[in-house]
């Protein structure tokens, strides 16, 4: 990997140490080129013109087939969406759930865990089993605490496979296995996972699998895709449809749906320019390769890890193991808000990085991009403040 040329890509990284990643990534010129291509052309020539129309249309389909790449599922497994949440939405809603049936997730979930499991359970009389985790748990006791709260009443674990706030690295493989050997589905939120660490679906023990655009593939807003292995997509009724999803949209008297297919969740018209954009991330992505870009993230946050926690008054909270861990590193300092860390660091070093609150600590998030140089500045700018 060539880093210097990355970078050169990436003009926010002539003046600023992004680590922000997780939230949204910085995008390469070339991805925004994209997108402004397609303005221009819609602008110059009409979105509906005969030549414009088709290359639209042309652009959709590769950004399908880049998105099933990523995920190494089939075109027909995967859908292009906007964002991970509607993904996981499409999925929790479209089950039809018996009252009673139950779901697992974890304590130190999203919100868009949170709020789309709690809401189907009070809409369809579902119980919510919350797993309370601890910073440290090892994926052996994640596994056994997870495994503790099976009943014979459990549908679904819906966990996420790298946790947003410790960038710990879930054992999804494990309870993937567990879960297909009693029965039960497993939803995972891959929104810190998705370009950046290697998916494979056809081998993986997962059900279903939502990613976005604009976090570690360096997209837009906007953009994401869902995965749903081909055994379930007739289970999965589409809660939102329109048009695209029938296979006679124009007549009435004869609807024709099109249960085996995720094109039946399309409803209406979606923005081509975000979709070139997201088209061209994936090709960034790729070109770095996903298996270096997993790796160099992983080195990064070692590193990251291992030299803030030799910092006095600094604890860092995500995991040390490597096969546990990811491109995110939280980590709390004695005496300070994790919010007025975060502003310190960019005020005084032009640093980016957040805040979470479960656990409360400040997250860094390391991409490939980003350097040791600037793990060491991190390091530095949190020493003068602890
Ligand atoms: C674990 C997790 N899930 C979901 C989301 C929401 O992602 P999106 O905006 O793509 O729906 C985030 C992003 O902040 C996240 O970290």
């Amino acid at each position: 990997m060539d880093i210097d040329k990355i970078r050169s890509q990436i003009p926010v990284l002539d003046h600023t140490v992004y680590m922000n990643t997780g939230w949204s990534g910085p995008p390469p010129r070339r991805v925004a080129q994209a997108m402004t291509d397609r303005i221009e052309l819609e602008l110059e020539q009409g979105p509906t013109t005969p030549g414009v129309y088709e290359s639209g249309k042309e652009i959709e389909e590769q950004a399908l087939e880049a998105a099933a790449r990523i995920f190494n599922a089939t075109v027909e497994e995967v859908l292009v969406t906007r964002n991970t949440t509607e993904g996981l939405n499409i999925v929790l809603s479209g089950l039809d759930w018996d009252r009673g049936d139950e779901i697992i997730i974890c304590d130190m979930e999203h919100g868009s865990v949170i709020a789309p499991a709690q809401l189907i359970g009070q809409r369809h009389g579902v119980g919510v089993k919350v797993v309370d985790l601890e910073v440290h748990d090892s994926s052996e006791t994640i596994v056994t605490k997870i495994e503790a709260a099976f009943t014979p009443k459990t549908r679904m674990v819906f966990i996420s496979h790298i946790l947003y706030s410790t960038g710990r690295r879930m054992p999804a493989e494990a309870i993937g296995r567990m879960a297909k050997d009693r029965g039960v589905l497993l939803l995972l939120d891959g929104a810190q996972a998705g370009g950046h660490i290697e998916l494979d679906m056809a081998s993986s023990p997962f059900d279903f699998y939502s990613i976005p655009g604009q976090k570690w593939m360096l997209g837009y807003e906007g953009s994401g895709a869902l995965y749903i292995r081909r055994e379930h997509l007739e289970r999965i009724h589409p809660a939102h449809t329109g048009g695209r999803g029938i296979a006679s949209p124009a007549d009435a008297h004869n609807f024709q749906p099109m249960p085996g297919t995720m094109e039946k969740f399309l409803g209406g018209s979606v923005s081509v320019p975000v979709q070139a954009a997201f088209l061209e991330s994936i090709k960034f992505i790729e070109e770095a390769g996903i298996g270096n870009i997993e790796a160099r993230n992983l080195d990064l946050a070692g590193s990251a890890k291992a030299k803030l926690s030799e910092v006095p008054g600094v604890t860092v909270l995500s995991p040390s193991e490597r096969r546990e861990s990811s491109g995110l590193v939280t980590f709390a300092v004695a005496g300070q808000t994790p919010v007025s860390v975060v502003e310190r660091l960019w005020q005084d070093h032009r640093i980016v990085v957040r805040q979470v609150g479960h656990p409360e600590g400040v997250r860094v998030s390391l991409h490939f991009f980003n350097t040791e140089e600037e793990v060491d500045l991190l390091v530095g700018g949190v020493r003068g403040l602890a």
